[in-house]
């Protein structure tokens, strides 16, 4: 095999506005056995200077030709990423004819096939770059066009889906037939979308805020329609919240949403037609877990968000990705935290945005929300772009407030309706109701997580706090400047417990004080100042808290997350050695939980997290040691398992079975009460095995079996062949299901790299299903004392180099969770090293490549 030549870096400062507008798209798409013809007739004019350029990848060219005319060989050029017409008239109309394989096409990019035998079904996935695979065209997002769109295949699909509203349906001969679809609103090429399937549908209707009534439809295996449900709520919710909070109403007559198990990423917010992964959008009791049934209607809502932030107003080029990702991230956690305790979503939110998002940061992939270059934009689809990107946006509209935040809101939408723009429009838009936001910028330029760090002084009743920040200078950046950072603040009396202040500071320089006067302290009390309350701006906080002050705030701050952050303080003191009193904590949590039992057991079980391997490892720059790290950790937890044991069993069994409820308090009861199962386990509690059973065999649905599962895997429970072979019987056919069941098994510590490797090796193991293929290297990355070994590394990255050629997305994505291998230890760093070396000789792809050139730079 050749050697790959090295990628080439595009810029975001060479950004030149497109040479030629495509007014309208007409679309053909011929499906046949083996391969698919797809004609396009496009109306070009010129609206620059430069080339008529048409992008184009794995496309047999069959015919080309301008304004009616063939066009001979030496009219265009052609190679492998483009089609130049040389000498294009200032108005041309081009048509096109091109083969392409959407049957041998396993990228899930651009127009693939997803499932076999009945399941088969044809689908599109076009962000970012996706439409050059289907047809030659101005493939970048600032190219707005009108499309309508005709599909033909045989008759044995009967669904036939294109964005839009249909216009005509018909018969080709005996055997094949046809629809067209006209989308009337004007969208970029990443938003295109087609399904040709055979599938079932579940309708139902919604009716605007402007009077428009929307037929919804969700379009799944015969199968899987039962499923669709929990989705079709959400989408209904999403419609009537969106008018509620951003006053922006649904604009098309049809909203079709699509379930396909072959997907690289959650789903896609194609005009009118989203196009879903199984996981994100297949929900019901039996076969999905509180938390992924909550992640449906969170992506559901995602989705449906975007049509006003991302398709109506679109990105202008793909460096403004977050333009449209962190808006609505911070779109659809708001409408999450609208169905669920506040605390909680924000707990969970900030839990992904550390793991995910502070390790990409603190690591050798570390870029700014907003890139400057890349060399594969798929590469971009990151933690950082989507969560810290959401941060941002939510720091505005804390600053701003409700009121104004929705007037910023109404000018974007106002004025950039229709538009392709940039992060420096969306901020100017929002200017509109308060200057300061302008300041804002430096966090879409400046990548790296600021450390935020100070203390408290007082004398009598004037209270100071001191505030420093402090962010790494990431090389080949320009040296960090200082960010505007909102420490929403209060003071506590440490005797009453009593609420004395509350204040959103800002913090705008390196290091500031901050002065409150007049707080009336009880006698002999001192102030307790909680920081960082909600966790209102992205950083690490390295705050001069007291031990005592974090068990007076675990009990009576009044604000959900930072109660349960005073906790996870105290939890890592006690991690890193800092604080020895694990009674302290074990005593906290006793009063706590029967405090929460009853009224919000999810906050409970929440309250009882220990930070992961992973984000422990986020504590080492060098020197890390995944066994010494996991050795703590687990003593933490069993010690903690075992002064709580008096306790454990009385709780558990004060949250029995019941019925089935999609409430927040049956979520929250079912989540502790796992957690519960697992502490009683690691305590040894001698009724605890039966339990495990018990709950299993008796669940009501699949949080309390997987709990009750995973829990009889992980602690080796004399049963745990029985069951293992009893789960997969159970839900042999469903595919999510047994998802659940390798990544459970995988997950175990007890589960050695071997019996993963075993896992990988079965016939149901596929590998062209993203899904399934995560359940066994997702879990491996997460077991970094397996991972970081030579055969762990062998397996994982064996796993890279396959998937470079099949799924070159997928492949660099796995490999992104080795960003850190620089902090190892000496021997470990060196043979980690030593194997992304051997990989970079082995692989092909640009998005493998980008990720490996830039991970073995430190
Ligand atoms: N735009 C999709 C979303 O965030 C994600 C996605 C990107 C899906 C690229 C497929 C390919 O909702
Ligand atoms: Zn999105």
């Amino acid at each position: 095999m050749s050697q790959a030549t090295t990628p080439q870096k595009i810029y975001l400062k060479d950004y030149t506005p497109p040479a030629y507008a495509v007014k309208k798209v007409d679309l053909d798409i011929c499906l046949y056995e083996q391969q698919a013809i797809v004609s396009s007739r496009l109306e070009m004019t010129r609206q620059a200077a430069g080339e008529l350029v048409l992008l184009g990848r794995d496309l047999q060219l069959q015919q080309v030709s301008v304004n009616g005319e063939v066009l001979s060989s030496a009219q265009f050029r052609l190679d492998s990423e483009s089609l130049t017409l040389i000498d294009a008239p200032d108005r041309a109309i081009v048509e096109t004819k091109v083969i392409i394989k959407p049957q041998t096409n396993t990228t899930l990019e651009g127009l693939y096939q997803s499932g076999l035998d009945d399941e088969m079904m044809f689908v599109t996935q076009c962000e970012p770059e996706g439409f050059r695979k289907i047809t030659f065209f101005p493939d970048r997002p600032d190219v707005l066009s009108e499309y309508t769109t005709r599909l033909e295949a045989p008759k044995t699909f009967k669904t036939l889906l294109a964005n839009g509203n249909l216009v005509e349906a018909g018969e080709v001969g005996d055997d094949r037939h046809y629809t067209i679809w006209h989308d009337p609103t004007k969208k970029p090429s990443y938003l295109f979308a087609a399904v040709i399937a055979n599938l079932q549908v579940l309708q139902d209707h919604y009716t605007t805020s402007e009077g428009r009534k929307v037929l919804l439809e969700l379009y799944a295996v015969s199968q899987d329609i039962d499923k669709c449900h929990v989705a079709m709520q959400a989408l209904k919710d999403s419609m009537k919240w969106d008018e509620d909070n951003y006053g922006r109403a649904y604009d098309l007559d049809r909203y079709m949403i699509v379930a396909t198990s072959q997907f690289n990423m959650g789903a896609m917010e194609n005009k009118g037609l989203n196009i879903f992964n199984t996981s994100c959008v297949l929900s019901s009791p039996e076969t999905a877990t509180d938390e992924r049934s909550f992640n449906v209607k969170a992506v559901i809502a995602h989705e449906y968000f975007h049509n006003w932030t991302g398709n109506r107003i679109t990105c202008r080029d793909w460096f403004q990705l977050c333009l449209k990702e962190g808006f609505t991230v911070f779109r659809d956690q708001s409408f999450s935290g609208d169905f669920r305790s506040k605390a909680v979503q924000r707990i969970e939110d900030v839990a992904i945005l550390r793991s995910a998002q502070f390790a990409e940061d603190a690591g050798t992939l570390a870029h700014p929300v907003r890139p400057e270059s890349f060399v594969e934009i798929n590469n971009f689809y990151t933690a950082t772009v989507y969560e810290k990107g959401a941060e941002i946006v939510r720091m505005l509209a804390n600053l701003l407030g409700k009121e104004k935040f929705r007037q910023g809101t109404d000018e974007y939408f106002a004025r950039y309706d229709g538009q392709a723009v940039t992060v420096e429009d969306f901020l100017s838009a929002l200017s509109v109701a308060d200057e300061r936001v302008l300041a804002f910028m430096p966090w879409y330029r400046q990548p790296g997580t600021p450390v935020l760090s100070g203390g408290v002084q007082y004398e009598q009743d004037k209270v100071v706090v001191r505030l420093a920040q402090k962010t790494r200078h990431v090389p080949n950046y320009d040296a960090p400047v200082a960010l505007p950072i909102p420490v929403d603040t209060a003071i506590f009396d440490s005797n009453t417990g009593q609420l004395l202040a509350e204040k959103m500071l800002l913090l705008t320089t390196d290091s500031a004080e901050f002065v409150f006067d007049g707080i009336q302290l009880s006698e002999g009390g001192h102030p307790v100042v909680s920081v960082l309350r909600n966790f209102s701006a992205p950083v690490r906080l390295e705050f001069d808290y007291s031990d005592e002050d974090l068990v007076r705030l675990v009990s009576f701050e009044t604000e959900g997350f930072n109660r349960w952050q005073a906790m996870q303080t105290l939890v890592n003191r006690w991690l890193f050695g800092s604080f020895d009193n694990v009674d302290s904590i074990a005593g906290l949590l006793k009063t706590v939980t029967d405090e929460l039992l009853d009224c919000d057991p999810m906050l409970a079980a929440r309250l009882f997290d220990v930070p992961s391997q992973k984000e422990l490892a986020m504590a080492y720059d060098s020197d890390y040691d995944p066994v010494a790290v996991k050795a703590r950790r687990d003593e933490f937890i069993k010690l903690i398992a075992c002064a709580l044991a008096d306790k454990t069993t009385t709780w558990y069994q004060a949250l029995p079975i019941q019925a089935y409820e999609d409430t927040p308090l049956a979520r929250g009861r079912r989540l502790l009460r796992n957690v519960l199962l697992d502490l009683r386990l690691l305590a040894g509690d001698a009724a605890a095995e039966q339990d495990v059973y018990y709950q299993y065999d008796n669940a009501t649905c699949m949080s309390e079996r997987l709990g009750a599962f995973t829990a009889i895997i992980n602690h080796d429970l004399g049963k745990k062949s029985l069951y293992i072979a009893n789960f997969y019987e159970k839900f042999a056919n469903e595919d999510l299901v047994i998802d659940a069941w390798f990544n459970a098994q995988a997950l175990s510590s007890r589960t050695s790299i071997d019996d993963i490797a075993a896992l990988m090796q079965r016939q149901d193991y596929d590998w062209n299903t993203p899904n399934r293929v995560r359940t066994t290297l997702g879990a491996l990355a997460a077991k970094p004392v397996q991972l970081w070994t030579q055969q762990g590394m062998a397996l994982y990255l064996s796993a890279v180099e396959r998937l470079d050629g099949s799924n070159p997305l997928l492949a660099a994505r796995l490999l992104s969770a080795l960003a850190r291998w620089y902090t190892l230890g000496d021997d470990t760093k060196a043979m980690a090293q030593s194997n992304l070396e051997q990989l970079k000789q082995k692989v092909q792809s640009k998005n493998v490549l980008e990720f490996l050139d830039n991970m073995l730079t430190v």
